[in-house]
Order: structure tokens, then C-alpha cells, then sequence
């Protein structure tokens, strides 16, 4: 038996004795299997299940979340992070719903053709669903083919993708794929873990590269070029009359796109009280006496490429320029974790 085969046959029997009973593997309907892909794309099972049922019981059908405001959706999405994922998962609703009478396509060039759906997403639905030959390439099958294989190729290096993406279709059993697929993802997530993976109690260990040479903390192998950007975000916080305050919808091409914040202002160094009247670095309407910072230190929200130092100014004031809401409406809105910490901090 070549180690292929022996790698295939192995994932697959560890599979059916170890698997999550898990509430979109009962029927492998392409919506659920769709929705709960997109879902694990961002966050890991035990998370993903509550946001999977969620949407699952809003939304039973594809053409219900068709129907639904993206606000709703986004308001659904809000923790996930990553909100583009959120609008195109509705998008495809849309196009799903009403330019394919609710039946999603069957191929994977034809999945991989709707928003938000790629290679990864398109290759794990037509496995899953329709049973055609197309491996997953993902986080956890980096991680358990470079370790068992002892790849070293960087996993963030471009040409990294091709050799990942030969292997993993080599090693697919055309005969079940999407129980292979599922099979090498489980077994990423639950035994050939991130950190401090059960080797001693693992069906590979004799044949795996990484245990045999004492190395599985080094894999996947990585160059760490990522530069991260600080921002230095400062949110005006209204307090009008009568228990109201202003969310206003951030609208340009940036993180958090369509959730709704505070007033903003980007700023290139952290303001202080001090320079922020001198300056006049807040819009005038914020600017009087009573303003004051709610968090003297900056909280620091760390997003993959970008760290954000938010810090909140608390500004009472008779009226904005903006639409004003009840603050015990604020709950109605999507917004981002940060601003999410920052009510229940500061409103609750
Ligand atoms: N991660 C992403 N998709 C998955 C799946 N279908 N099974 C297990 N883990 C996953």
C-alpha cells in the first residue's frame, strides 16, 4: 500500500469512530452545507454551530434569507468578523433565490461563479453535496499534510498553493470525497491541532514526518512577513437629550463595511485630551467642556493585518448632524466587536 492510500484509508476509519454529530451533516442539503462552509470559514465548529443554527432557524430556506435586509443579515453575521462574507453570502442568496429557482449549481466551476464562493468553498459543496472529486485545501489541511508529509515550503509563500492542492487531490478517495474531505478537516480540528496536538494517541503517528523527526510544533512552516498596520481609531459618542446618542453606517471601502459606529475620526498618533481642542481634530459639535475620554488607555482591537487603538470621547451635546437613536435601540444595529465591548462597557 503506498502512504497515499495508507494516509486515505487512515483519515477515513478515524473519521467514522471520531466524528461531531454535527446538524449540517444530517442531509448534506446544499443551502445548510453552504451556509455552514461560509460559517467555518471564519470561525472554528463549537463557535460556528450556534451562529449555523441561527441563521438556519431565520432562515430555513434560501429563498427566506433571499428575502432578508442585509441589515438582518449583517446583525446575524455580527462576531464573525470578515462582514464582506456577510454580503456575499446574501448576494448568493439573491442569485440562488431568484435567478436559479432556489437550486444551487451542482459543478464546482459553476459554485465557484457566486459571490463569496472559492476554491476552497466550491471544492468542499460539490464533494459534500454531489459527490464530485474535488479536494479542500484549508487551514487544517495544511496543517495535517505538511506535519504527516513534513512539507517545509512556507504555507504562506504563493507557490505553496499549487504543491498543497497536487497532494490533497492525490490523496483524495474518489469513491467518497466528501467524506474524505470532511474526514481531513475533523481530524485537523480535533486531533492535529494548532497547538499541543494529541501525537501520543494519534492512528498516524508511526508514519508522520513531523512526530518521527520530534518537529510537529514546526509545521506548518510559515515566513512571517505579515506587516501589521497600527490605526488610531477615535469615536465621538454622542450623549443627546433625552437618552439618545448617533450611530452613523461606515460607508467606504474598509474593515467593518455597512456596520454602523460611532462618529469617527482616523487619527496618525493617539490624541490626547489635550491636542484634541488645540488641534480642533473633533468636528465642533463635540467640542465643549464636557468632553471627556472614557478609555485614557487605548483599547487595542487586533484584526490579522491591522491593530486598531480605539480610543471613545464622550460627548455630550444638544444635537448633531446626524440621525439621532434611543439608546435602548442600539442593540437593533450590526456593529463591529469593538463597538459591540464598547456599549455594553459604556450603555449597559
Ligand atoms: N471546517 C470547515 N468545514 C468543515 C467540515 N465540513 N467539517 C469539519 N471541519 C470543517
Amino acid at each position: 500500500m503506498s502512504a497515499n492510500d495508507y494516509f486515505s484509508i487512515k483519515i477515513q476509519q478515524w473519521y467514522s469512530e471520531n466524528k461531531r454529530d454535527l446538524p449540517w451533516r444530517h442531509d448534506n442539503e446544499p443551502y445548510r452545507v453552504w451556509l455552514s462552509e461560509i460559517i467555518l470559514q471564519q470561525t472554528r465548529v463549537a463557535y460556528g454551530e450556534s451562529y449555523f443554527n441561527t441563521f438556519t432557524t431565520t432562515f430555513p430556506n434560501v429563498h427566506l434569507l433571499a428575502a432578508a435586509s442585509e441589515e438582518k443579515v449583517l446583525k446575524l453575521w455580527q462576531g464573525l468578523g470578515y462582514y464582506s462574507r456577510a454580503r456575499n453570502l446574501h448576494k448568493t442568496a439573491i442569485l440562488v433565490a431568484n435567478s436559479m429557482d432556489g437550486i444551487f449549481p451542482t459543478t464546482y466551476k459553476d459554485l465557484l461563479a457566486l459571490p463569496g464562493v472559492g476554491p476552497y468553498t466550491a471544492a468542499a459543496i460539490s464533494s459534500i453535496c454531489y459527490h464530485q472529486p474535488h479536494a479542500v485545501v484549508d487551514a487544517n489541511v495544511y496543517r495535517v499534510l505538511s506535519r504527516f508529509f513534513g512539507i517545509k515550503t512556507p504555507i504562506d509563500q504563493h507557490q505553496s498553493k499549487k504543491q498543497f492542492e497536487t497532494l490533497a487531490n492525490d490523496l483524495l478517495d474518489a469513491n467518497q470525497p466528501g467524506n474524505y474531505n470532511q474526514a481531513i478537516m475533523e481530524f485537523g480540528a480535533m486531533q492535529c491541532t494548532p497547538k499541543s496536538p494529541n501525537c501520543h494517541q494519534c492512528i498516524l503517528n508511526q508514519s508522520c514526518v513531523a512526530r518521527q523527526t520530534n518537529k510537529v510544533s514546526d509545521y506548518p512552516y510559515k515566513e512571517k512577513n505579515i506587516k501589521i498596520k497600527k490605526r488610531y481609531f477615535n469615536y465621538i459618542v454622542p450623549l443627546l437629550p433625552n437618552n439618545k446618542t448617533a450611530l452613523i453606517q461606515r460607508k467606504e471601502k474598509d474593515i467593518w463595511q455597512h456596520l454602523y459606529q460611532f462618529p469617527l475620526k482616523e487619527s496618525k498618533s493617539p490624541l490626547t485630551a489635550k491636542n484634541v481642542s488645540q488641534q480642533q481634530q473633533l468636528p465642533a459639535w463635540a467640542l465643549s467642556d464636557e468632553l471627556y475620554l472614557f478609555n485614557p488607555k487605548p483599547w487595542v482591537h487586533q484584526l490579522t493585518h491591522q491593530h486598531i487603538y480605539a480610543s471613545f470621547w464622550i460627548a455630550p451635546t444638544a444635537a448633531v448632524p446626524h440621525k439621532s437613536i434611543s439608546t435602548a435601540k442600539l442593540t437593533d444595529y450590526p456593529v463591529s466587536r469593538l463597538i459591540e465591548r464598547f456599549l455594553h462597557k459604556f450603555f449597559d
